[in-house]
């Protein structure tokens, strides 16, 4: 394990447990390529791989077929205009407009540890970009030169000692005395040999979706060509997620090859795969080059984000851990991150604009009463807001709604002992607002053009100082004068229309980028003076549900369709990257408001314990049955809390590939000896004799007890009698792992459709 330079052969070898990245200095001119990547190879000379003894040859052997080289080696920083055609990592343009640029190796240096990342707002300031951290790091920094343009890039690669990703970023650095242009900086490129895969051709997996359908499995195979997703929408967007997976085609859950990258970043951005003529497959990701242009000005520096690079051969459940791992332990900094979550409800759902300080004080005394802790108001509490239409912006309680402020709420609260949160959608300004009316200005908008509205709202200009500062001071003002343990930051519209009155021509190019740094600054300084704030990040639900995002926010609202059946694939795609302790859940109101479905309070229940448990529902106004039912829900959320927010997670059936009959997975604690299985029946199965289902990640020798979740409480509106008899009928009770894993339990046919079992699994 570990960074290594073989200076006679001029190969570094990047080594983690599982995983071996091998780069090489290629030539005379010191073209910088990829020898491999992939399962551990050791240190051996692999240059071979190259095939620079076979026709076109190195370019000092061949020059007058250089482009021929270029064309056909695995680059590793691959440069537009010079001979290369497949999809460049680089492209600069010097200010006469001439766009073909070359880097070559210059030097390296390999450190333990790992530097921050920061890039430049427009006025100068320094803004710390989210990036992986930890004491247990090493770096390889590889120096790139651009002769002719006098521009060096920096590459970095950094591992962890306890993980198998290895995490990737560029700088560039503008040494000559002339501006260079900056039209395309991807964080990574990786090119993979065509033998790589099964029949050469890879399938894909993206996180597909749309609102209220966000991050879907969506597997395809790739052909010659280039598949890629992205957004240009100011924000990682409900369509696509800055991730995507190489595998082949008979990688699932538990075999198979597996090649992941995933982008640190909450905007624009690109990632895509394409297969070339000679059948190597490149795959890219970084900020998204449309809507780009960064002047880079003689002296100046760019920072791009930083890339995530995951390899395994083990299938999508190993990849999944090593992202989880990685994301908890090096990236999301929130002291929240291995403690309990308060149980929350939130009264978005419950009255959406409709509510006044006694419609919250009967909903946080009832929900006090079922052991729920913390109430969270949603949209509506400020300015004259009563709909969607208004007072985004003037962040001053509506004390018509609200008599005697936010003080008195939270003190109400308090008494109660519950706590007190609160929404906020700082990056926005309505028309028809005092904010607006004022500095007009201030909302991101093209010169002669009326400003496209979404949700009758405009974007503010955070990438202008100013206007960042008084969106940080309202909004920490609010904080100042109550009692506030936790905020949610939502984010309701894409940008458009972009212009700002303090960036000239020559700067445009760089508002989308200087847009996700002022998010990034305004969440950082509101920790910075908030350290014990739990920040839920939200974005029209899903939006912005991203490896930039938890790094301030350690958990983030999922979809805004609360149905626990859409709620199987959005927080099953979600999970295939990103911790369950990140993922928002709550159990909403029957038939659900965003699909009209009607599903049991317990299933409910179920799909939401394996996020950050909540409500969203008028806790006064559901059947009384259900409202009984919250205080164990609450208790099974407490129970095995710890178990979910820390331990492995395994998918174990995907209602999506059942036919939409069944679903089904488990989190297993890290030392083997717990584990919680949860099963959603989601159809009926008329003639059904019970499903087996095979457990996963246990200890093969080791002995575990079987127990039905609620099955000790005679009451129990989690167990009902009828299925603990179902259960009972075919159940055991003592089972040794490797039987779980390679025999498996049977789930009992259950009547009706939507039903749940849970299952605790206990190393005896
Ligand atoms: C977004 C969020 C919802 C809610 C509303 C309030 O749509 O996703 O949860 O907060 O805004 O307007």
């Amino acid at each position: 394990m570990g960074i290594k330079f073989d200076e006679s052969n001029r190969l570094f070898f990047i080594e983690t447990a599982h995983t071996s990245m091998c780069l090489a200095v290629v030539d005379d001119e010191g073209f910088l390529c990829n020898v491999y990547y992939g399962g551990c190879v050791g240190e051996d000379d692999l240059t071979y791989l190259l095939r620079t003894g076979i026709y076109p040859f190195l370019p000092s052997h061949n020059s007058r077929d250089r482009g021929g080289f270029l064309d056909m080696a695995r680059m590793e920083f691959p440069s537009s205009g010079v001979g290369d055609y497949r999809k460049s990592a680089v492209c600069l343009r010097d200010e006469e407009g001439h766009d073909a640029s070359q880097f070559t190796y210059v030097s390296h240096r390999i450190f333990d540890g790992k530097d921050n990342l920061y890039g430049l707002a427009a006025d100068g300031k320094k803004i710390r970009i989210p990036a992986t951290f930890g004491d247990n790091a090493q770096t390889l920094e590889i120096e790139l030169e651009e002769k002719v343009l006098g521009v060096r890039a920096y590459l970095s690669y950094s591992i962890f000692e306890d993980s198998d990703a290895i995490l990737k970023s560029v700088r560039l650095e503008n040494r000559s005395d002339r501006t260079v242009i900056i039209d395309r900086l991807l964080s990574s490129c990786l090119d993979l040999d065509g033998g790589t895969f099964e029949n050469n051709e890879p399938d894909i997996i993206t996180l597909s979706g749309s609102w209220a359908r966000e991050r879907r499995l969506d597997r395809r195979r790739i052909t010659r060509g280039n598949t890629e997703v992205y957004s240009t929408r100011g924000v990682t967007s409900h369509q696509f997620q800055p991730f995507s997976v190489l595998c082949g085609r008979n990688t699932d859950d538990s075999h198979g090859k597996v090649y992941a990258q995933n982008l640190i970043w909450s905007g624009n951005f690109i990632c895509g795969s394409g297969i070339d003529q000679f059948e190597t497959v490149r795959s890219y990701i970084g900020i998204s080059p449309e809507h780009f242009t960064w002047n880079l000005k003689a002296g100046e520096s760019f920072q791009a984000p930083e890339a995530v690079l995951v390899f395994t051969e083990n299938g999508f459940d190993s990849m999944t851990h090593i992202f989880h791992d990685l994301f908890r332990d090096h990236l999301i900094r929130s002291p929240y991150l291995h403690k309990e979550r308060p149980v929350l409800i939130n009264n978005w759902e419950a009255t959406y604009f409709d509510f006044d300080t006694d419609k919250l004080l009967s909903i946080a005394s009832d929900a006090k009463r079922s052991g729920i802790e913390m109430l969270v108001m949603d949209d509506g509490w400020f300015g004259k807001r009563n709909d969607d239409n208004s007072s985004l912006g003037d962040w001053i309680v509506n004390e018509e709604k609200l008599p005697g402020g936010l003080k008195r709420l939270s003190d109400e609260l308090e008494k109660m002992g519950m706590k007190f949160g609160i929404w906020f959608e700082p990056e926005m300004v309505s028309p028809d607002s005092d904010l607006y009316r004022a500095h007009p200005d201030w909302a991101v908008a093209a010169p002669g053009r009326t400003p496209c509205r979404m949700r009758n709202q405009y974007i503010l200009d955070i990438t202008r100082n100013e206007v960042r500062d008084h969106v940080y001071e309202s909004v920490a003002n609010v904080l100042r004068n109550a009692n506030i343990a936790y905020v949610k930051w939502d984010m309701n519209r894409a940008l458009t229309d972009i212009g700002s009155v303090e960036l000239d021509a020559q700067s445009l190019g760089r508002f989308s980028y200087l847009y996700t740094l002022g998010v990034y600054d305004l969440m950082g300084r509101l920790l910075e003076e908030f350290p014990d704030l739990l920040l839920e990040n939200c974005s029209s639900g899903g939006g912005r549900y991203d490896a930039g995002m938890i790094f301030y926010s350690p958990q983030i609202w999922c979809s805004d369709d609360t149905d626990a059946f859409e709620r199987l694939s959005v927080q099953s795609g979600t999970s295939f990257v990103y911790p369950l302790s990140t993922m928002g859940a709550h159990v909403s109101a029957s038939p659900n408001h965003v699909t009209g479905r009607v599903m049991p309070f317990d299933v409910r229940g179920a799909v939401a314990l394996s996020g950050t448990f909540g409500y969203e529902l008028d806790i006064t106004a559901i059947p009384e049955e259900d409202r009984n039912a919250i205080p164990e829900q609450v208790e099974i959320y407490h129970r095995y809390g710890e178990l979910v927010r820390e331990g492995d997670y395994y998918r174990i059936a995907c209602n999506a590939e059942h036919a939409g009959y069944y679903d089904a997975w488990m989190s297993v604690s890290k030392d083997k000896r717990s584990a919680l299985v949860t099963y959603i029946q989601c159809r009926a199965y008329p003639g059904g004799k019970g499903r087996v289902i095979k457990l996963k990640g246990l200890e093969p020798s080791a002995v575990y007890e079987i127990k039905l979740v609620g099955s000790d409480d005679e009451n129990s509106c989690w167990c009902s009698r009828d299925k603990k008899a179902a259960w009972e009928a075919l159940s055991t009770d003592r089972l040794s792992g490797s039987s779980l894993m390679n025999a498996g339990l049977i789930m009992p046919n259950l009547p009706g459709d939507y039903a749940q079992i849970t299952l605790e699994i206990t190393k005896k």
